[in-house]
């Protein structure tokens, strides 16, 4: 416990009443999700944020009601949790009588505050359970007959109904190899996109549910679903053959259940009357765009009793083998829709859009030319130095949409299965363009944004954005390298660095959870895990590097152990050490296994992935750092990650057994690494930066390592880290008095730097440090994406030190946590915000006429401890603590101020000299 010295404090209650407050229970969440359909999890938990004006409100007690009917009666009570005292608001168990599948349950809890004898209550939320088991799939996969399995044209399958009695609830369950839209009677059901979403597809899909009561009718009814081949069927040029990503052929499985008034429940699709016709869409794949002929639309095909042109009867597909499993995340849609910004006619006569943002999603357009023409759609990310279209860097994905007109003039053209990674938008086939006519329209998983942070610095705040849109372009249902050229990919090693920057911006638990059960699938039976989650052929079994070459990648494969416990640091939630567990003790044990001498011994890994290196390097600048370094102290951090995992989970044999493994391979890095006089093997940047981030040196070698990073960077001038050493880089050098030197680094402007894109006028996140260089040209076309996010992990010590806002391990998922901005000379004022499991915390601050003002905002059921540095010249005193209206404790030093503060908002005011 810390220590705290607690004072005497003459309390001025300046700017709230004395009188409790009123307390209001709101954002109630079924396994982390608002008002879910189809969750099959037999034991759900409940969260709930409380919100009130009064000061250090805690929860004492809870009382949970689930039942079948909204009015709690009697008979359909499932669970009251009795009242429980306790300060849990997040997480909490279900442990009523077994949850029925297809069925809707109803929720509400009551809380006790410290603050008030009587409970608040919440209004009433649901949610759905869904098939809840395999065995209720009864219906076969459908799919098109033989002839048509190899036409690249997009089925569209129909079956007809009919609902007689009155129905009282009806829910589709569907799902795809591939990727699915379903229509009733003429209308889209839902509006998520690229559903059932990208996983382990040889082992587990996941399936949707959808309330489609409003959309029935007494009668005839018709349902309607578009296949296109999506992740599944995405035909991979790899480096010897043409290879399907999963299958040759592309098939859906559905359960419609009706229950009626009279207390059946049936389901209802007879998968014999599945037919189908082509429409529209003549062909469509994830990376090479569609092509769509609008004057094959029929826009009445999913309208009962409507009779479709050369129908034909649909075929039983081959059984799934996998695990049809329940929908954990949001799903993919449409979020933001921009303008156009510029017509641009490029040297060579191109006719270029300009939509002022690199993007991910598609543009959607309308025109009044002829029926039948012709129009084609490129993308780009770049224009290149001549103001060309630049599409090289896309390599041989094509990112092009093409459409032939139906010349109706309301009609809206866009893509359906496909989405493109692009700023620039050439345009062919359309003469006279107005800019107007084009939406750019940005797609990516549901999830909610939690971050924001704006500074007095215009280019960090640009960097801020682009760090942003690098993640919303990313995050479509897997986090990926980059969205636009031929990859698009779920590297592993990519999402563990950017994983903590990931998780301020958005609210990622879910998104993360999903791609962690798939990592597990994925995960080799040795405990090796791959470089690319979900796993598909791209570095697959052809690949020239086999198998081995892409499995069991130092800081790629720790994924496996990094991403549960961070998650578990930011989101609170025990269960995803626990289901992750086995994945990352297995994943030690591949390490152990393949261990000499306590070393781990693997030879291939793609070490500190695009460090600072010179074309021309006669002088040997390029900041190599070595791959069996770097491995090693990966080895001893997944370790201790697991142990620290062992400790919350409670498993006291695995804490030793690891705990002494520990020991040694700590040794041997030392052994093998360390000089005697301190230095690292590889005299890198990186080097230094994990060996302390780690903590992996002894006490005098921490500072001799502090030292050399110090005189590297100095050296340097300029940081030379690549995609493992740079998350941590100013973490390092912040939490070992060297913040000047981070924000030295931070504030940089020329290459390498974060800011050197910015100034290039970059909106998202560049692959390389030098994507565009100095003079204009691009860096190794072949490799040089403009959308990448690994280098944005920088956004994690932007919140941590610039807003100031740090977890604290010991209550994780900010149950309690720390604030302590920096109050960085370079900066007038910074503003920030994150909304964590409890409610929003926010701190701002600004400086003016000498002073700082300062406000900070905590939400109940939460505390935080205030770290308040005084410089060392001691410039600056607090000047009014006086005016803090609650604090819970302080503690004064030369150093610092230590508050302790329990929810509320608070101002204080500084002398700042
Ligand atoms: C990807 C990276 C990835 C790397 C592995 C690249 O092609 O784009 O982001 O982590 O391969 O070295």
């Amino acid at each position: 416990m810390r220590r705290f010295l607690f004072t005497t404090l003459t309390l001025l209650i300046c700017f709230f009443s004395v009188n409790a407050q009123k307390t209001t229970i709101t954002n109630l969440e079924v396994d982390k999700l608002i008002s879910p359909l189809g969750l099959d999890n037999k034991n759900p938990d409940f969260s709930w944020i409380i919100k009130s004006e009064d000061y250090d409100v805690v929860q004492t007690h809870y009382q949970i009601f689930v039942a079948t009917d909204e009015i709690f009666s009697k008979n359909s009570l499932v669970w009251d949790s009795g009242k429980v005292s306790s300060d849990e608001s997040v997480y909490v168990n279900y442990l009523g009588k077994e949850l029925a599948y297809d069925t809707q349950y109803f929720w509400t809890v009551k809380v006790w505050t410290n603050k008030s004898k009587r409970s608040s209550q919440s209004k009433v939320s649901s949610w759905k359970t869904g098939l809840m088991d395999n065995q209720n799939w009864k219906s076969n996969w459908i799919t098109v007959n033989n002839e048509d399995m190899t036409s690249p044209k997009i089925p569209y399958f129909i079956n007809d109904f009919r609902v007689d009695s009155k129905i009282i609830s009806a829910n589709l369950y569907i799902t795809s190899r591939g990727v699915y839209e379903a229509h009733i009677n003429g209308k889209r059901i839902g509006d998520a996109i690229l559903t059932p979403g990208w996983t382990s597809y040889s082992n587990r899909i996941q399936y949707q549910a959808y309330d489609v009561m409003e959309m029935l009718l007494t009668g005839e009814n018709r349902i309607g679903v578009i296949l296109a081949d999506g992740w599944y069927r995405n035909f991979r040029q790899n480096r010897k053959n043409r290879i399907v990503d999963y299958g040759e052929r592309t098939s859906f499985i559905s359960e419609l259940i009706i229950s009626y008034e009279d207390g059946r429940k049936e389901s209802i699709i007879d998968e014999k009357n599945w037919s189908y016709n082509f429409g529209p869409i003549l062909s469509s794949s994830i990376y090479n765009g569609e092509s769509v002929d609008m004057n094959l639309k029929n826009s009445k095909w999913s309208f009962p009793g409507h009779k479709n042109k050369n129908s034909k009867k649909a075929k039983t597909a081959s059984r799934y083998k996998g695990f049809i499993d329940y929908t954990r995340n949001e799903m993919i849609k449409k979020r933001e829709v921009l303008s156009a910004k510029e017509l641009i006619i490029t040297p060579s006569g191109d006719k270029v859009i300009d939509f002022g943002q690199n993007l991910v999603g598609w543009v959607k357009f309308k025109s009044a030319l002829p029926k039948g023409t012709e129009v084609k759609l490129y993308h780009a990310e770049v224009l290149d130095k001549k103001g060309e279209f630049y599409t090289t860097n896309l390599r041989k994905a094509e990112q092009k949409n093409t459409f032939i007109l139906n010349g109706d003039e309301d009609q809206i053209y866009e893509p359906v299965f496909t989405f493109q990674g692009f700023r620039y938008l050439k345009i062919e086939g359309i003469d006279k363009i107005n800019i107007k006519d084009f939406k750019a329209v940005a797609i990516y998983s549901d999830m909610e944004f939690t971050g924001q942070l704006t500074t007095s610095n215009k280019l960090i705040n640009q960097l801020q954005q682009n760090i942003q849109w690098g993640q919303r372009g990313n995050f479509l249902d897997v986090p990926t390298d980059c969205p636009q050229r031929d990859e698009r990919l779920g590297w592993t090693g990519d999402a563990q660095a950017f994983f903590n920057t990931a998780g301020f911006n958005m609210d990622v638990k879910n998104f993360f959870d999903k791609w962690l059960i798939d990592l597990t699938y994925d995960q080799r039976s040795d405990g090796a895990v791959p470089g690319v989650v979900p796993h598909n052929n791209y570095l697959g079994p052809n690949d020239s590097e086999g198998l081995e070459g892409n499995f069991g990648r130092t800081g790629w494969a720790d994924a496996a152990t990094i991403i549960p416990w961070n998650s578990f640091l930011i989101y609170g939630d025990k269960e995803t050490l626990e289901r992750q567990y086995l994945s990352m003790k297995k994943w030690i044990g591949f390490m152990t296994k393949n261990s000499i001498n306590n070393l781990f011994q693997k030879r291939d890994h793609w070490g500190d992935w695009l460090f600072f290196s010179r074309d021309d390097d006669n002088s040997g600048v390029s900041a190599v750092t070595s791959k069996k370094l770097i491995a090693q102290a990966f080895y001893c951090y997944s370790t201790k990650l697991l142990i620290k995992a062992a400790k919350v989970l409670d498993y006291k044999d695995d804490l030793k057994v690891y705990s002494e493994l520990y020991q040694k391979i700590l040794k041997a890095f030392n052994d093998e690494f360390v000089t005697k006089n301190g230095m690292l093997i590889s005299d890198s940047q990186t080097s230094y930066v994990l060996a302390l981030q780690f903590d992996l040196l002894s006490k005098k070698n921490r500072e001799i390592a502090v030292e050399r990073l110090i005189d590297n960077i100095n050296d340097y001038g300029h940081l030379t880290t690549g995609f493992l050493g740079t998350p941590f880089l100013c973490h390092v050098l912040s939490d070992n008095g060297k913040h000047a030197k981070a924000i030295e680094l931070l504030l940089r402007k020329e290459y390498p730097s974060w800011l050197y894109p910015v100034t290039k006028g970059a909106t998202t996140i560049w692959e390389r440090w030098n994507g565009i260089k100095p003079d204009g040209s691009f860096q190794y076309p072949s490799m040089n994406s403009f959308n990448h996010y690994a280098y944005g992990a920088i956004g994690e010590w932007m919140y941590a030190n610039l807003m100031g806002l740090k977890i604290n391990e010991n209550y994780p998922g900010f149950k309690r946590f720390t604030i302590k901005p920096l109050f960085d000379k370079n900066f007038v004022n910074i503003d920030g915000s994150f909304k964590s499991s409890y409610g929003k915390i926010a701190v701002a601050w600004s400086r003016k006429n000498g002073k700082l003002q300062l406000t900070i905002e905590i939400p109940a059921n939460t505390s935080s401890d205030v770290i308040l540095n005084k410089p060392s010249d001691g410039s600056w005193k607090l000047e009014n603590p006086k005016l803090i209206s609650k604090i819970l404790s302080k503690e004064e030093n030369k150093q610092k101020t230590l508050l302790l503060l329990g929810s509320g908002k608070y101002n204080f005011s500084f002398v700042a000299n």
